[in-house]
């Protein structure tokens, strides 16, 4: 026999039993952003890779081992994108979206791709729902961002979604803490692992991606970045936990929150979810006031989040309940005769908006009944052979078993039915 051929490791398809839920889920985020005043837009999933080396950074985890890049037909070197919030900069700078929009808040929906060691909650396609809004530094701007993620949570029945937040503060900071924290961890850098050891020499921050027991143990007593910053940042973060307490959104500072990407600046963010594993985070986000800058533009603040819509999947499943559609009526038709007045009513039936469905072909009544059952239609309209010759269809209630005969020509009068 010929072999089946199967889907990637860590890639899956979405099945049409699961669709009515990542729809529910994605058209609760459609309204939501309309309402909070977010435009859609749709990148490339392909880019060059230069675009995420620059923004997430060449340290990090994604670039340096989770990115799909190669070299296309041409030579030039492209990866698939790892995340959405670098394409939408990209696409902000070449499009000069900052004087074609009065004001820039974007909204994106789609495929993401890492070359991560798969395991549940964790694929190498997977989706994301994000947001990104350019332009504004204003401590309430972060609230107003994670208000809309968290009004999502609660539209897809995960008001148990928990908030963690921590500020690392501007470029300057950033900086300056990173010299801390180099000190402070100088006695003990024999002790990290190999990766954390070269972490240490370049990207010292990334230390606290570093999921190696003895690494964690390390870093347990490092210092705390939102310790060491300066008095305006210091007092940005303070505004966006007095503007979140201000609209009732609870939260937890995490001090080691740190973020595994090197283009935030500021407040970062993560929401977790108690029916996830270890891969708990179902979205995560935050200020990255220096990005925009870095890719070619001008000085620019900008906050955002990605939703991991599989986790969120995972998280919410059995508690999104989408609206179940309901077919009116199945044709039941037996004859080629039959057919072809089936095809005929089922013009006129779909013309009218009225849900419905046949078999051609079909070689019985009974097959053509114990379908109807399994796809719980609320009526069969019958039509053999018997019923043409009597110029008659009959109409069956699948609830309350009742029968009548209407005529042929009448059978998509719903009126009637
Ligand atoms: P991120 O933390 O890398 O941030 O990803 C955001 C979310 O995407 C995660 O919290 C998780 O739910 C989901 N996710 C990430 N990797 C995987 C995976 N391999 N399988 C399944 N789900 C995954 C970003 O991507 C930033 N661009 C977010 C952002 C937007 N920051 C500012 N604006």
């Amino acid at each position: 026999m010929t072999k089946k051929l199967a889907a990637l490791k860590g890639m899956r398809d979405i099945l049409p039993y699961d669709i009515g839920k990542w729809r529910y889920a994605e058209e609760a985020a459609r309204k939501l952003f309309a309402n909070f005043g977010y435009a859609e837009i749709r990148t490339p999933i392909l880019e060059e890779t230069a675009l995420f080396t620059r923004s997430i950074g060449e340290g990090t985890e994604i670039v340096q081992k989770q990115m799909f890049s190669f070299k296309d037909r041409g030579e030039r070197d492209i990866a698939l994108r790892p995340e959405g919030t670098a394409p939408v900069v990209r696409a902000y700078l070449e499009n000069g979206l900052d004087m074609k929009m009065p004001i820039c808040k974007l909204f994106y929906i789609g495929p993401m791709f890492r070359s991560e060691r798969p395991q549940a909650g964790r694929s190498r396609q997977f989706y994301q729902i994000g947001v990104e809004s350019i332009g504004f530094n204003s401590p309430q701007a972060d609230v107003d961002v994670i208000a809309v993620m968290m009004k999502l949570f609660e539209a897809c029945s995960l008001e148990d979604a928990e908030l963690n937040i921590n500020s690392l503060g501007c470029e300057k900071d950033k900086k300056h803490f990173e010299q801390i924290l180099k000190e402070a961890l100088a006695a003990d850098v024999k002790r990290l692992c190999e990766d954390c050891k070269k972490r240490y020499d370049k990207n010292i921050l990334r230390i606290f991606d570093c999921k190696n027991e003895t690494c964690r143990a390390v870093l347990h007593a490092a210092p705390k970045v939102a310790e060491h910053l300066c008095p305006e940042c210091r007092m940005h973060f303070e505004k966006v936990r007095e503007g979140l307490t201000a609209v009732g959104i609870k939260y937890r500072v995490e001090p080691f929150l740190v973020r595994g990407l090197d283009y935030y600046t500021g407040t970062v963010f993560e929401v977790t979810h108690k029916n996830l594993g270890s891969q708990d985070a179902v979205a995560a986000g935050g200020r990255y006031d220096g990005l925009i800058q870095e890719l070619g533009g001008e000085p620019t603040p900008a906050c955002g989040f990605a939703v991991g819509l599989d986790r969120l999947m995972l998280a919410a499943a059995d508690r999104i309940k989408p609206q179940e559609t309901r077919i009116e009526v199945f044709l039941a038709l037996l004859g080629e005769e039959a057919d072809k007045l089936g095809i005929k009513l089922l013009k006129e039936l779909r013309g009218k908006g009225v849900l419905c469905e046949t078999c051609f072909g079909a070689k019985s009544l009974k097959s053509q009944m114990r379908l109807a059952d399994r796809l719980k239609v609320k009526r069969v309209l019958i039509i053999g052979e018997d019923e043409i010759a009597k110029d008659i269809a009959v109409l069956r209630d699948m609830d309350t078993k009742e029968q009548k005969e209407i005529k042929l020509k009448d059978a998509a009068d719903t009126h009637l039915w």
